[in-house]
């Protein structure tokens, strides 16, 4: 062996002799001393919980710094580093560097901030590397039961089909495919998109996620095929201009198929009146789709549940557990009503993944059959514990404590005299802006507030987003945050004043 000078040597040694088989005759990745491998794993999660445990002392978020990018930059290791090599550099260069979710001031987008007990669930579920396409094993049966759970929450009828996925693009991606097959008047999955079948068209607001339109250009409809429908004041889709839209369609020649109903708008948080969408599809022959990627958790909530009445009523309703149910990263739901139609989507068969009576692949591959992924993993497992764990009943005070933080920082946002607030707010999605005088024109005013938005976040303090509502530049705080408290809020108000007040005596927004 050529010699080494790193601080590992040892350790690297240990995996040359464990990977060059010195003990044994034959490879493996098992560790050669399983009792060393135990210290190892005790460490890490004596390090990891040490790190979850004072995220409030940590910046918010912070930039890799250039010595990180240069260090993580590294030619292929043909040779063994060894493990302690390996977790070493992921203590320095990759836990420090995270997205900014996970700290009690972070609010920025939609993303939740994980939890220490469901990332044991995680080390769980790849300690068990299961298959979790279906078949007899419990990770079948556990999906299955928390998919019951779920339609439970969401009251949608016992027996509704359901599948978890990686998060909210991939829900409602699934949901509009199983919304064309279904409406498309014709066999999609023989003929596919190609004949000289009608246009099939699909609908929702302007405020619609960008999912939609990558969605429909998956699907083979195409961005054209979207209907942007305007929304109100409110933010909430025209009820009277969809379904205008929809007659005006299908005079012109198009096949109307599905609308898109906003539970919580990414932007606003605003809920389209899904009761009246529900009666328009059914007089239309629509399927009528709910984005609920956030919003449609309220229903965990007995307080706030009310808010998002009838998307019990959906055909389809894709949901992200990775955003208010505040599991790490990645899961979303999508539920289906219609089990058959949700099957008849997506199942597919093959010979060697035949069906059988008895053995692992008896009752088949149900999983495989409600999306396109046959491979993948036990999302389900950290749903399950999780749920098990807390209860519904945790999760619905979770969620109203969120939305009465948001309700208290717009109450400090309403009384600031340099504050306002942008858009109504509705659950926790809070949009406001720095405005120091009266006078002060539009555009000088998004320069200061996406400045501030930056400052924030590069002084370690906030994460927050932005957005532009009409032509007004928005701070934008979405709160699925289970680590922060009243106290934040009050912070943030004064660091968004500060920085605004310090933009303005000092440097020009021109100059930014
Ligand atoms: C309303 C809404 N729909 C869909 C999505 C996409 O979800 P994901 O990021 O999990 O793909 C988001 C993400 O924030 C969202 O807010």
């Amino acid at each position: 062996m050529t010699a080494l000078h790193s601080p590992f040597e040892e350790a690297a040694e240990v995996t040359m002799v464990h990977l060059t088989g010195a003990a044994a005759a034959e490879l493996t990745l098992d560790p050669p001393n399983w009792s060393e491998q135990r210290q190892l794993a005790h460490r890490m999660l004596d390090d990891i919980f040490d790190h979850l445990e004072t995220l409030r002392d940590q910046p918010a978020w912070q930039p890799v710094p250039a010595h990180v990018r240069d260090s993580l930059r590294e030619p292929l290791p043909r040779l063994p580093q060894g493990e302690e090599r390996a977790y070493q550099d992921f203590l320095h260069n990759v836990l420090p560097y995270a997205s900014g979710n996970r700290h009690p001031r972070a609010w920025g987008w939609v993303r939740g901030n994980g939890t220490p007990f469901a990332m044991l669930a995680e080390m769980l579920a790849a300690g068990m590397n299961t298959h979790a396409a279906g078949g007899q094993q419990a990770a079948t049966y556990v999906e299955e039961q928390t998919i019951a759970w779920l339609a439970q929450v969401m009251e949608m009828p016992v027996g509704s089909s359901g599948i978890f996925v990686s998060g909210g693009t991939m829900a409602n991606l699934l949901g509009l495919a199983v919304a064309r097959h279904a409406k498309a008047g014709f066999d999609v999955r023989e003929e596919g998109l190609q004949g000289t079948h009608q246009a099939l068209v699909v609908y929702g607001s302007t405020e619609t996620h960008m999912w939609a339109q990558k969605s429909l250009e998956f699907l083979g409809l195409g961005r054209r095929a979207f209907r942007r429908v305007p929304v109100s004041e409110n933010f909430q889709i025209d009820t009277e201009a969809f379904q205008q839209q929809v007659r005006c369609d299908r005079a012109a020649g198009f096949r109307p198929i599905a609308v898109i109903a906003n539970a919580g708008t990414v932007n606003t948080g605003a809920i389209d009146d899904i009761l009246t969408l529900k009666k328009i599809c059914e007089e239309e022959d629509l399927w009528l789709h709910v984005d609920g990627a956030f919003g449609a958790l309220l229903k965990f909530s007995p307080e706030y549940r009310h808010l998002v009445a009838g998307i019990e009523l959906a055909d389809s309703l894709a949901f992200d557990l990775h955003k208010w149910m505040y599991l790490p990263f990645e899961v979303g739901c999508l539920l289906v009503r219609d089990a058959k139609a949700h099957a008849d989507a997506f199942a597919a068969q093959a010979s060697y993944l035949e069906k059988a009576n008895r053995g692992m692949l008896a009752n088949g591959l149900p999983f495989s059959d409600r999306g396109i992924e046959l491979s993948r993993g036990f999302k389900a497992l950290k749903v399950w514990m999780s749920l098990k764990a807390y209860g519904t009943e945790t999760h619905g005070q979770l969620i109203a404590q969120n939305v009465e933080q948001a309700a208290h920082l717009e109450m400090l946002i309403r009384k600031h005299h340099k504050l306002d607030l942008l858009a109504p707010r509705v659950m926790n999605v809070v949009c406001f802006r720095y405005r120091p005088q009266d006078h002060m024109g539009v555009e000088e005013m998004n320069k200061i507030n996406r400045e501030i938005v930056l400052r924030l976040q590069e002084s370690g303090e906030f994460v927050v987003s932005g957005t532009l509502l009409r032509d007004d530049y928005a701070l934008r705080v979405a709160n699925t945050n289970h680590r922060s408290r009243m106290e934040d809020f009050a912070a943030l108000v004064e660091a968004v004043v500060r920085h605004g007040d310090d933009l303005c005596s000092g440097a020009s927004p021109a100059s930014m």
